[in-house]
């Protein structure tokens, strides 16, 4: 008797002093009842480089085996292949535990390096288990097996997240990456709308598409759909959920802008359509939020333009001919209000140091004699420079061309920072010259740079969307970021942190009271919900607690996020002052 009721104190007790239980604590048998639940479609998230180790740290599942190991090798930063598995990431620090530098990681500049893969296989930030979507009620289970035994749930797709967002240690992922499928409907009026509604034309896709897929669809559709810098984004998570913007989005507006309807499966447990004519907050919400807060989005129909032409320049500047890039820059600042306004979009490059202009508004004669300036800056007054400016057929022949020509790192660690420059910096001859300037020493301070010019300047702002009011009064969104190897460890990480923080303070200093893209942003950017959504927090957050009153989903620097002190953060370094 005294024996059994003194177990049943130390249970409670444990009960109640577990802020969250761990994976090991739930039971087999739950794991085997939320498979059958969801139809056997329950995975164990398995590192991508697994099967080249040996040796693994607890709870990691899969077994050595050289030639799957081997096809892990061959793949190791091919973006495709890395979205379409589930316990991998595009960029492998989130992978890993990095304030405890347990991984599982190749070495990125040759695969075959036998060093890594001597030591131990860890699960670092990978989730435990995930449920691979194919049903609404698979989510719904996610979400009842998250609050019944308290293991954190994250949603995951394509992995992309630059914050850690889709994963996470201990965690259950709701995994949408394999629900497919795209349509066309070139009168659609969204679900509940009147019949008197101007039709739109509409590209609806499952949220496990990737740019990819709708690339080669909206061609052999005669369409064009707006992309990112990737092709292995996903066009219905987190990119047109937290802004999504494109080399043609000073025209077509952000991602978020062109988003018509979205099906979702809220925390709360309701299956529902949201558009302009029904559950308005969730959808405003949705568009600018954030992913991984308000709901898991299933399917998304977005506006879809016809097949256009691309006037298209790549540009180079001899970065070692003293003074050219100043100049460059010079040039570049000067003319940026011109070039918004004439549609021209553009990733303007300090590290490379060269341009990638695209414009589908001008005729090819407008759009050259525009560019002249900028042609004969390069050709005739700066040694060193080449000049390329061709008229793209179509979109897909341009996007390979002039977008990944430059890639983005897929397949190692990469993490940004960022800031919105607004139009009035570019109004003011000084803080012009300030921005040149600092564009010019920025390759001193960060590895790698983007100016960005890409805000829906052009476009303008419809008041529909939920990102921070900053994108509508911006030209560019320049961004800069460090890549590193497997090699580096929780001293090395906690530097680039708080580096790439200072390469951004000049740019932040400039523009006080703009913003910055939380989809590129710092991972511990300073006053986050002021940076991200300015004065559209307060509603936000509101909506979040209505459609998840048991806050099931948190994500760093999120809407409602817990903070850095949730055991779900574990893994993120702790860095001064956070
Ligand atoms: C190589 C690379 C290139 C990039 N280029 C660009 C660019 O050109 N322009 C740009 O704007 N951004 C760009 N990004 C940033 C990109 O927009 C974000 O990483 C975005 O969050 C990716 O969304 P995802 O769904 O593909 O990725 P994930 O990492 O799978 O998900 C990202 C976030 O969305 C949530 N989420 C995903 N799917 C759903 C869903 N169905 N329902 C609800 N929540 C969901 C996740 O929980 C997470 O919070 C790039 C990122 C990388 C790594
Ligand atoms: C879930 O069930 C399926 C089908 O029985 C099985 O193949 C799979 O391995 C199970 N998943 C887990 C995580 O055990
Ligand atoms: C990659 O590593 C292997 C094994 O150490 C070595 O044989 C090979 O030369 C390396 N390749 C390169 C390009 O460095
Ligand atoms: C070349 O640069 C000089 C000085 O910066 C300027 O005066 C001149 O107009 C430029 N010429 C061209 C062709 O751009
Ligand atoms: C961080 O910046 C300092 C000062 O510029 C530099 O010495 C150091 O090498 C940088 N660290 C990393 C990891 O890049």
């Amino acid at each position: 008797m005294v024996f059994l009721s003194s177990t049943w104190l130390i249970l409670a007790l444990y009960t109640l002093t577990t802020s969250a239980a761990s994976v090991a604590t739930i039971p087999q048998s739950a794991w085997t009842q939320l498979n059958s639940t969801v139809g056997g479609r329950l995975v164990r998230g398995i590192p991508y480089a697994r099967p080249c180790f040996a040796r693994v740290g607890p709870g990691v599942s899969g077994s050595k085996n050289g030639a799957a190991c081997a096809v892990v090798q061959a793949d190791y930063v091919n973006n495709l292949d890395l979205t379409a598995q589930f316990g991998t990431y595009i960029n492998t620090q989130w992978e890993t535990c990095q304030s405890t530098n347990e991984k599982c990681l190749l070495d990125y500049k040759n695969s075959t390096n036998p060093v890594p893969m001597e030591g131990v296989c860890s699960q670092g930030s990978i989730p435990d288990y995930g449920i691979n979507v194919v049903n609404p009620s698979d989510v719904t289970a996610g979400f009842q097996f998250s609050k019944k035994w308290g293991i954190p749930v994250v949603v995951k797709n394509t992995g992309h997240d630059y914050k850690g967002h889709s994963g996470g240690p201990g965690t259950l992922a709701i995994w949408v990456g394999n629900i497919k499928g795209i349509t066309h409907n070139p009168v659609f009026i969204p679900t509940g709308c009147p019949k008197s509604t101007t039709p739109k034309n509409g590209v609806t896709f499952g949220a496990g598409v990737v740019y990819n897929d709708l690339v080669n669809f909206a061609d052999a559709n005669k369409l064009t759909i707006p992309a990112g810098g990737d092709v292995s984004v996903g066009p219905a998570g987190g990119y047109p959920q937290g802004g999504g913007h494109g080399m043609l989005s000073n025209v077509f507006g952000l991602a978020a802008d062109r988003v018509l309807e979205m099906e979702v499966v809220t925390p709360r447990g309701d299956h529902l359509i949201a558009n302009e004519c029904q559950n308005t907050d969730l959808f405003w919400a949705m568009r600018g939020g954030g992913g991984g807060t308000f709901g898991v989005v299933l399917k998304l129909t977005s506006l879809a333009f016809p097949a256009t032409q691309v006037n298209a320049v790549f540009g180079t500047v001899d970065p070692t001919v003293p003074g050219n890039l100043l100049k460059f820059f010079q040039f570049m600042t000067d003319n940026a209000l011109d070039y918004a306004k004439q549609g021209w979009g553009y990733y303007l490059y300090p590290s490379l140091p060269g341009i990638a202009l695209a414009n589908t508004i001008l005729s090819p004669a407008e759009a050259k004699a525009s560019m002249a300036p900028l042609m004969n800056l390069l050709m005739h007054n700066m040694t060193g420079s080449t000049w390329e400016m061709t008229l793209e057929p179509n979109y897909k022949t341009y996007y390979p061309k002039y977008v990944t020509r430059v890639p983005v790192p897929n397949g190692f660690a990469m993490t940004t920072a960022s800031r919105l420059i607004p139009v009035s910096v570019f109004e003011s001859a000084s803080q012009r010259a300030q921005l040149a300037q600092a564009m010019t020493s920025i390759k001193d301070e960060a590895p790698v740079a983007i100016a960005f010019g890409v805000a829906p300047f052009y476009h303008g702002n419809n008041h529909d969307t939920s990102v921070s009011p900053a994108w509508y009064d911006s030209l560019w969104h320049l961004a800069v970021a460090d890549t590193w190897n497997y090699d580096a460890d929780t001293k090395d990480l906690t530097e680039i942190y708080s580096n790439l923080s200072t390469a951004i303070d000049p740019f932040r200093k400039l523009a006080p009271n703009s913003g910055a893209y939380l989809n590129e942003a710092d991972v511990y950017e300073p006053d986050w919900q002021q940076s991200f959504w300015g004065e559209n927090y307060p509603r936000l957050l509101s909506i979040k607690n209505k459609y998840d009153p048991d806050h099931l989903l948190d994500c760093w620097q999120c809407v409602g996020w817990l903070g850095p002190k949730d055991d779900r953060y574990k893994c993120y370094i702790h860095i001064e002052g956070y």
